[in-house]
């Protein structure tokens, strides 16, 4: 293919570049294209065909379900590494030895102390607050007690900022669920790995000695893989076009969050929970949100179905729904919600509306039943879903600083009223 494309505007032609990536994806450089055309732009609401960035980081190929994190497929990685390998993975570019992975634990552990205070802000919040709500504002709050780490012009500086963060999250994420219950709130133990803690965090009781089950320490670890990172999703992109302005990674990843909490988004794997168990209250009738969804007067989705990029299968929610089924079947938990997703990804597939549309189950479609067998509240979800992304938004982040990347500002085409006359109050 040409290394130049030609847009042809308002009778002239312009020549613009062809980037090819390392795995042939094309991207036409429109770079220089409004300075060389006197001020034609492009527009694409939704970014549905636009790239923002260049990135080494996540390979994704929606046609063929192929999901890769700095090369290695999603299932190796799923089956073969734990999640703080794969986080050093994503920020840092390569598998870490294992001198290089305790040193990055060691380091994330001296920082696993969150300031009491933050306790006071945590307690402002009303025990009926919405977690993601909660974990944005602890997230952004950070920033007072290490304002440290907005100034990252140094590599230890990064590093330090980073580590920081991968210390301290887990600790709010525990504190998020615990407030809600009622439940005090301590700092686990740093004798543990960075998955068996979180569990101890979010579940120890004060008046029982804690004892993580392996089943669930394995489940998690591999969920939070599958989540860590999904190249230029809603989420991504907002931590880096708020990073793009040299906010801080806190405040970024605190924008974040709030990105990830939406239904259409992070928030479906709540949504899903909420819609099978109202599937169930509703005596299992799956018909009947089948016909909503595909009613286009109706504003009900089928959550977890549908993706911007999978046009197939999301490889993830391949390995997650075999996973529920493991989890569901070592914990000896019969859970109908499973049989009624099975049987509601089994419709679908089979409904001319969904496979017109290529409409696949999901990550968000299965992973709820398995939180939910780990005890985990369904509010709850969607704070896993960003501690799993962490790393891919700390990577992403990384990448845009270190790439020296401008500050994010789209242009638009107006469409409002022409220049008129102001009308004085007695006029109108
Ligand atoms: C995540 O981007 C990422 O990588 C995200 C993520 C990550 O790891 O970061 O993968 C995580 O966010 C997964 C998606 C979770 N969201 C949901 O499960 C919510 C339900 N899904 C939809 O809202 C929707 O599929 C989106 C938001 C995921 C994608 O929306 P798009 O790409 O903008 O597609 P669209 O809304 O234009 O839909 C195209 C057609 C429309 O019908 P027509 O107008 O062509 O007739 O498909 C229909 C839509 O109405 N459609 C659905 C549907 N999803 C799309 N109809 C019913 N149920 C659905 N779930």
């Amino acid at each position: 293919m040409s290394d130049n494309a030609t847009i042809e505007v308002g009778g002239k032609s312009y020549e613009l570049p062809v980037f090819t990536g390392t795995e042939n994806e094309q991207a036409i450089d429109i770079s220089k294209f409004r300075g060389a055309s006197d001020g034609v732009i492009t527009i694409d609401p939704g970014y549905k065909n636009t790239g923002s960035c260049l990135s080494e980081i996540t390979f994704l190929d929606g046609e063929k379900g192929i999901l890769r994190y700095r090369g290695y497929s999603i299932e190796d990685l799923a089956e073969n590494a734990d999640f703080l390998e794969v986080a050093y993975l994503l920020i840092f570019g390569e598998l870490p030895d294992t001198e290089t992975l305790d040193k990055f634990y060691t380091d994330i552990k001296k920082e696993s102390i969150v300031d009491d205070d933050i306790k006071k802000i945590l307690d402002a919040f009303p025990k009926s607050a919405h977690p993601m709500g909660v974990l944005s504002s602890l997230t952004s709050a950070l920033t007072a007690f290490s304002p440290s780490s907005v100034n990252v012009d140094s590599d230890e500086e990064m590093y330090k900022s980073i580590v920081r963060i991968l210390g301290k999250f887990p600790v709010l994420v525990a504190w998020t669920m615990r407030k809600k219950q009622g439940l005090p709130l301590d700092y686990g133990d740093n004798k543990l790995g960075y998955v068996e803690n979180v569990l101890k965090m979010m579940f120890n009781k004060p008046n029982e000695e804690y004892e993580n089950n392996p089943i669930v320490v394995e489940a998690l670890d591999k969920l939070l893989i599958l989540h860590a990172d999904h190249e230029q999703n809603c989420s991504t992109s907002t931590v880096r076009i708020v990073g793009s302005s040299h906010a801080g990674l806190f405040a970024s990843l605190s924008a974040g969050i709030s990105a990830l909490w939406g239904p259409l988004h992070g928030g479906a794997n709540q949504a899903v929970l909420e819609m099978l168990n109202g599937i169930q209250e509703d005596g299992g009738d799956t018909n009947k949100y089948m016909a909503k969804a595909k009613d286009k007067n109706d504003p009900f989705r089928l959550m977890g179905f549908g993706h911007r990029v999978y046009k197939n299968f999301d490889p993830r929610a391949k390995i997650i729904k075999k996973a529920a089924d493991e989890v569901l079947g070592d914990l000896g938990i019969e859970d109908p919600i499973l049989d009624i997703a099975e049987g509601l990804e089994k419709e679908a597939l089979a409904d001319p509306y969904f496979v017109d549309r290529k409409l696949y189950p999901n990550v968000d479609f299965y992973s709820g039943i398995i939180y939910r067998a780990m005890g985990i509240p369904t509010e709850m979800f969607t704070v896993m879903f960003a501690l799993g992304r962490l790393p891919g938004w700390i990577a992403q982040w990384r990448e845009m600083r270190l790439n020296k990347e401008p500050i994010g500002r789209p242009r638009q085409i107006y469409t409002g009223e022409n220049l008129r006359s102001f009308v004085p109050l007695d006029k109108r």
